[in-house]
């Protein structure tokens, strides 16, 4: 059975946009928002060269990797074909407009990931009593 963990309200996160939720251990979580107010959480490590998919540009239920435009689908965390690969899947569920994540999975999952050496990526993961931080949508 799950426990789950308050994150945010829905609108604290930017339509197309993204937060960043810490964990005490592993790389930080994405969290987004499409246009239709679904909410999706991944591992902010793009599966190609880990690039901050926090920072990607959020259509459908996909997320365009900033650095080298990998599509990842969010609902199961996998590139589209062409492109192979997946980044961790976190469980979310919205009740009430409260973003929940899974307490366990934050506890569990991808915690010996790494972020890259060098790049955009490696500034993700900073710890600090700042829990999350807000990821302005991009604009074409
Ligand atoms: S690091 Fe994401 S597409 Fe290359």
């Amino acid at each position: 059975m799950s426990e789950w963990k308050k994150i945010c309200l829905v609108n604290d996160i930017p339509v197309l946009g993204s937060r960043r939720v810490a964990r005490e251990r592993g790389m930080d979580v994405a969290v987004f928002r499409n246009s239709e107010d679904q909410v999706f959480a991944v591992l902010d490590r793009c599966p190609h060269k880990g690039g901050p998919l926090s920072q990607g540009i959020v259509f459908g239920t996909s997320v365009a990797c900033p650095l080298h435009n990998w599509t990842i689908e969010l609902e199961d965390g996998c590139a589209r074909a062409p492109d192979e690969g997946c980044v961790q899947k976190f469980s979310c569920k919205v009740e009430a407009g409260i973003v929940h994540l899974d307490h366990t999975e934050l506890a569990t999952l991808a915690i010996d990931v790494t972020p890259p050496r060098a790049g955009p990526g490696s500034t993700t993961g900073a710890l600090g009593d700042a829990s999350f931080d807000v990821q302005a949508p991009h604009t074409a």
